[in-house]
């Protein structure tokens, strides 16, 4: 497997960090998942210009341009077998001697890889998923898509214990997303999903819903959603660049609605699946 590092294309087992990478001692950094299918990048310039807001709030100088970053991107997907690939690219402000303030003079760490992506089988889709709420333990600024993952990484282990795959984080009461993932439901026929705000991150895949939504004539708003509302609805979906558009068809051991994937989100499936098929053709760009 080829990977980036740092400027250069290397063997996965060649490619080195310091032990003093302030991503690894106090994960200083912030990363992407970007999605390709057959060979073409799904949405690269949201997601790099999530990339540019990320690395400003945190204040870590942005490496590369978009060009230069889709370059790269491209190259590792042309030499990863497969036909579905979830690049993965982080960025850490780089090694220096420990401490908690930033170095003066530090070059940031760059690390890309593309992987084929697994994504849910027909089996899993048709039946959806469980997921289980959970308190929202994470910091307060849920909007950076920040390599420190401790809280979501706790907080899906135990979605997983439970026999989940997903965890809904509820916050003061309101339902925010998933440890992995952005959060929709459905009642009386319309979707709703959270705003954009510091209690989420603002996901690409997301966007892409609320857009078929508006194109297609599904009613939507964007609205808090309080965790006795998410008890009542209708459909829930969990949407996220590695699984698509999923239906959680039991919270917390109860049935959603009918408890079966619903009408809305077979729709919205649908609506996604011919944006890839697009996608693939060339007649959507990105
Ligand atoms: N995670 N919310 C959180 C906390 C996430 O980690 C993710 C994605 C999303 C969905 O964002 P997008 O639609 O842009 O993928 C929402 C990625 C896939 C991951 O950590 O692997």
């Amino acid at each position: 497997m080829t990977v980036y590092i740092n400027g250069a294309f290397c063997p996965l087992e060649e490619a080195k960090v310091s032990v003093l990478d302030r991503g690894f001692l106090f994960g200083d950094g912030v990363y992407e998942v970007i999605p390709a299918y057959g060979g073409r990048l799904f949405r690269c310039d949201h997601h790099l210009e999530r990339l540019e807001r990320s690395l400003r709030e945190i204040r870590i100088p942005n490496p590369h341009t978009r060009e230069e970053w889709c370059g790269i991107f491209t190259r590792l997907v042309e030499a990863c077998e497969g036909d579905e690939h979830g690049v993965y690219l982080q960025v850490t402000r780089g090694a220096a001697k420990r401490d908690h303030a930033f170095p003066d003079d530090i070059q940031p760490t760059v690390f890309a890889m593309a992987n084929p992506i697994v994504t849910l089988g027909r089996e899993v889709l048709e039946k959806g998923i469980d997921a289980v709420t959970r308190p929202d333990i994470r910091w307060a600024r849920c909007d950076i898509k920040a390599i420190t993952l401790l809280a979501n990484v706790l907080m899906r282990q135990e979605a997983k214990e439970e026999g989940a795959m997903e965890a809904i984080l509820v916050r003061d009461g309101l339902a925010t997303e998933g440890a992995a993932s952005n959060l929709f439901i459905v009642k009386d026929g319309t979707l709703v999903t959270p705003p954009k705000g510091p209690r989420l991150l603002p996901g690409i895949t997301r966007d892409l819903v609320i857009e078929l939504a508006e194109t297609h004539g599904l009613p939507y708003r964007e609205t808090d959603i309080p965790e006795t509302e998410l008890r009542r609805a209708d459909e829930i979906w969990m949407t996220s660049s590695t699984k698509e558009v999923v239906p959680v068809t039991r919270l917390d051991g109860q049935p959603v609605g009918e408890g079966k994937p619903g009408p809305v989100w077979q729709r919205m499936y649908d609506l996604y699946q011919a944006y890839k098929a697009a996608l693939r053709a060339g007649t959507v760009t990105g």
